[in-house]
């Protein structure tokens, strides 16, 4: 068994010496010095020894397995310095570059700006409602109080389906379709697409508009200007001149168009403001008698204002843009500045 050892030890020695990488140092550790390595086997062995022999044995088992042990701590450390001398670093990333930035998605302009203007009608106290794109004509014209051959549907040059169905031309056929199924009081938005055939720098065939309306006892022009007051506060973030300019919808009586002062040009004149200082966001009214009556409401007891926006036009007026059809052109330097 001594000599078992001595060899051991002598092997141990040469291995170690012989150890150039980790991969070699841990092969070394489990073979050696590990619970099932050599040495750990001629200590078991101590058991088959006489019990004269065993003290000394046992000692000098320990002491050269201590030495190696101390032998392959130092062989360690020598390795682990040069792998680190000599590690090439170009293999690497280089991690004080900066990072790569992902292109996150977002929301179009139109989308952004039409979740604001539902958000500040409905921090107003209105409720969200949506419809179809493609309408009856009895909802888009008939209950507006627009029958077949009045030249108000001259002012829509629609685009039909068939006879009877058509891309709704606005959003107010939502009116009718909230009204005959619900009573009031009533203070309703609907946003969403609508048609005409009509193209050129503020007009494209498909554009949004939110619809509101407000329906109850007792409601007047003046809650119409004031909501309208308060919606363009908060939109534009100042206060900005409104004009009432007085209208034709057959849906409403009296109607006006409201018009903002061009921000694009301060109101003395521009491309975007055809030259006159304002720039029409939105139809309005007090909802006509005649359609109440269409959807079974007294008009002796109830009365109530619309109106219908054009969220590209709000988008334009807010980011100072001069051309409608920019956001239905999807380049990519133009929406993701929003
Ligand atoms: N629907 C009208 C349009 O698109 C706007 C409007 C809505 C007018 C509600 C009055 C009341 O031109």
């Amino acid at each position: 068994m001594e000599l078992e050892l001595q060899s051991l030890e002598k092997e141990a020695r040469q291995q170690l010496e012989a150890l150039s990488d980790s991969a070699g140092l841990e092969e070394f550790r489990i073979r050696y010095l590990g619970r099932k390595g050599q040495f750990s086997t001629i200590l078991r062995q101590l058991g088959t020894v006489t019990t004269d022999d065993r003290p000394r044995l046992g000692q000098l088992a320990n002491t050269v397995k201590e030495q190696i042990e101390a032998l392959f701590a130092e062989r360690q450390a020598a390795i682990n310095s040069s792998d680190d001398q000599s590690e090439d670093f170009s293999k690497f990333p280089d991690l004080t570059l900066p990072g790569r930035i992902p292109v996150t998605g977002k929301l179009h302009p139109v989308t952004q700006v039409m979740q604001e203007v539902c958000a500040i009608f409905e921090n107003l106290g209105f409720s969200v409602a949506e419809g179809p794109d493609v309408e009856q004509d009895y909802y888009n014209f008939e209950a507006l109080n627009i029958p077949a051959h009045h030249p108000a549907r001259d002012m829509h040059d629609t685009f039909y389906v068939s006879d009877q169905l058509l891309l709704r031309t606005h959003t107010s056929p939502m009116q009718a379709r909230i009204m005959e199924t619900r009573q009031p009081p009533l203070r309703i938005i609907a946003p969403g697409k609508v048609y005409r055939c009509d193209s050129d720098i503020t007009h494209t065939p498909m554009f949004h508009q939110v619809e509101g309306f407000l329906v109850d006892r007792h409601v007047s022009f003046a809650d119409l200007k004031g909501i309208l007051t308060v919606f363009t506060q908060k939109m534009f973030e100042r206060d900005l001149p409104l004009r009432f300019r007085p209208s034709f919808f057959p849906f409403t009586e009296p109607s006006a168009e409201v018009d903002i002062a061009c921000v694009i040009c301060g109101g003395s004149g521009c491309r975007v403001c055809k030259r006159s200082g304002w720039l029409e966001i939105l139809g309005s009214g007090m909802i006509d008698p005649e359609v109440f009556k269409m959807v079974g409401y007294d008009p002796e007891i109830y009365s109530g204002f619309a109106f219908g926006l054009g969220i590209e036009r709000i988008a334009m007026l807010k980011y100072g843009i001069d051309d409608i059809r920019l956001y239905y052109e999807n380049d990519q330097r133009f929406l993701s500045q929003f």
